[in-house]
């Protein structure tokens, strides 16, 4: 199923011959929507309304290095402004520090990776995604912006 989005994604792409700037917003959000949804997995199980699951656990970890790799990417310079649709968009401060935002980048990865194996039932579960939970907050904290 994430492969044939990926797939219709790339058609609808090289069929427009560039990846327009709206479009790069989209994935973006795209991109960091579905991570929250796994995020939102992970909660419902440790919430208790959902049974632990380490297939969900594996996917959801698995996305998230994913967003980990791509962060760099999924804010060039070329988007600064533009604005998704939804509750929230990119803070200038992505561009305006770069430095920081790059911290923040590399010490999520570094959580996700640490976490990596780790997650064997529901107090490993509680454990790791307290840590890397964190991780998205203390991003987001300064470099989303929530529409009001
Ligand atoms: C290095 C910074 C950074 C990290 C780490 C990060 N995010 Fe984000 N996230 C952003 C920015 C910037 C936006 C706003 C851009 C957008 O929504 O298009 C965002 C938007 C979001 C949104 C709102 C999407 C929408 O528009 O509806 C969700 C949900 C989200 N992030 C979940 C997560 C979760 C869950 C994690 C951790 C597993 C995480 N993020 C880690 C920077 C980060």
């Amino acid at each position: 199923m994430k492969r044939m989005v990926v797939v219709a994604a790339m058609l609808v792409f090289s069929a427009a011959g560039v990846v327009a700037q709206q479009d790069q917003v989209k994935q973006t959000q795209a991109q960091m929507k579905e991570t929250g949804k796994n995020a939102g997995a992970l909660g419902a199980m440790i919430k208790g309304e959902k049974p632990y699951d380490q297939a969900t656990v594996d996917v959801a970890l698995a996305k998230f290095e994913d967003t980990a790799k791509k962060l760099p990417t999924l804010f060039p310079e070329s988007i600064k402004g533009l604005k998704p649709d939804g509750d929230y968009s990119a803070s200038p401060k992505i561009w305006e520090d770069k430095a920081g935002f790059e911290q923040h980048i590399a010490s999520f990865t570094k959580s996700v990776a640490d976490a990596k194996g780790k997650i064997k039932d529901l107090d490993t579960l509680k454990a790791e995604l307290t840590v890397i939970g964190k991780q998205c907050g203390g991003c987001h904290e300064t470099f989303r912006v929530k529409k009001s």
